[in-house]
């Protein structure tokens, strides 16, 4: 009870600063750290970044082992955190509350984050915000950009790959999602049945450019079905069957863009009904389209958002690409968003391997669903 009142009258006495959040991330294979404070105009400005990537101790396992991910995060997480407070020039006591991810993601790796976080918190009585990873993609863009809820948002990464309707802080309807793989998993399997490290996404990109994008013709699953919901699988399986009978490299450059291709026709179908989802009952002048995780630096998904985009009177945004993949940046500014609206926790939060932004949309997924 104590801690609440502590946090109470800390919140009350700040209403009229600019808010410093320290966030923390490390749901999966980033151990990271950053600071952000809030600017007048609403924005953020990003005073430190700090991202440590575990590909190296991943790569010869062709994907995220979480044990190792997580002894990784315990090794990093003082070090990184500390780099994050001295880049921004700032103290611990300079901060106005703590932000650390709380899930969806590795229990495992999460409750490092987490646990570093209510440490922080606790020792320096400043007040404490779980955040949702899915959220802080979410809420990302409007570090950088004077946007105004609600906005569409299209989160693809490796662990996830959804259509939300953002209405505002902690307010997100789920239009659509994946019913088997991510996105950027599908990427990564491509790339591995094609010989290439983990993660393949980026060499995918650059092996497309030197193939013949109609040379293999792969199915593009559900597409005339399940609303903006996506499937990958389907397209994975084809892929393994092709990719045995591969005679040459230039076969390999055509598979890669023949994959490229068909993932961009199946996200211009379903982001066109996504769209048009967002703007039924809608009266606003201005729609925005937000595109985020790691797989939207993929440079031909841009061109071909943004073209949709345009047809369809959205204005596109794709954040920054050091805030698209994963960062704690983006931690920090859902923390101060969520502390400005009195939405602090205490430090018992439990970390959340599943952990749905909304709620009331069903689980798609597994055997027998029906779309
Ligand atoms: O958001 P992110 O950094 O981490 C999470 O998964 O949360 O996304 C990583 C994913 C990987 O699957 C990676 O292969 C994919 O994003 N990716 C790409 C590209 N760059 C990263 N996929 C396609 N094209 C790219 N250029
Ligand atoms: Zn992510």
């Amino acid at each position: 009870m104590l801690y609440y009142y502590f946090i109470f009258i800390d919140r009350e006495s700040n209403m009229e600063e600019r808010l410093t959040f320290l966030g923390i991330e490390t749901s999966c294979d980033e151990t990271a750290a950053s600071v952000v404070r809030e600017k007048t105009d609403g924005t953020g400005e990003i005073l430190s970044n700090i991202v440590s990537s575990q590909i190296d101790e991943h790569k010869e396992f062709g994907g995220i082992v979480p044990e190792i991910a997580a002894r990784a995060h315990v090794e990093k997480i003082e070090f990184i955190i500390k780099k994050a407070i001295k880049d921004s020039k700032l103290t611990f006591q300079n901060l106005d509350g703590i932000a650390a991810t709380a899930g969806p993601g590795l229990v495992v790796c999460l409750t490092v984050g987490l646990n570093a976080g209510k440490a922080i918190a606790g020792s320096l009585k400043k007040p404490f915000i779980a955040v949702n990873h899915l959220e802080g993609h979410a809420l990302s863009p409007k570090i950088n950009n004077k946007i105004k809820f609600p906005y569409l948002l299209l989160l693809i990464s490796g662990g996830h790959s959804q259509f939300l309707e953002v209405n505002g802080v902690n307010s997100y309807k789920r239009l659509g999602t994946t019913i088997d793989d991510a996105l950027g998993e599908a990427f990564d399997k491509t790339a591995k049945l094609l010989g290439i490290e983990f993660p393949g996404g980026p060499k995918i990109e650059e092996w497309a450019k030197k193939g013949d994008k109609n040379y293999f013709k792969l199915p593009k699953p559900i597409i005339k079905k399940g609303g903006c919901n996506l499937s990958f699988a389907g397209l994975k399986t084809a892929i393994l069957k092709i990719s045995k009978k591969l005679k040459n490299q230039n076969e390999k450059y055509h598979l890669a863009a023949s994959f490229q291709k068909t993932i961009n026709d199946i996200l211009y179908e379903k982001t066109k009904i996504a769209m048009e989802k967002f703007s039924k009952n809608k009266t606003k002048n201005q729609k925005y389209f937000i595109i985020a995780g790691g797989v939207a630096s993929n440079l031909s998904i841009r061109e071909n958002l943004i073209k949709l985009s345009n047809e369809k009177s959205f204005t596109p945004i794709f954040p920054p690409i050091d805030l698209c993949s994963d960062n704690a940046a983006m931690i920090a500014w859902a923390g101060i968003e969520r502390y400005k609206i009195n939405l602090i926790d205490n430090l018992e939060f439990p970390s959340k391997a599943r952990w749905p932004l909304d709620s009331s949309a069903p689980f798609l997924k597994g055997p027998g669903l029906k779309l």
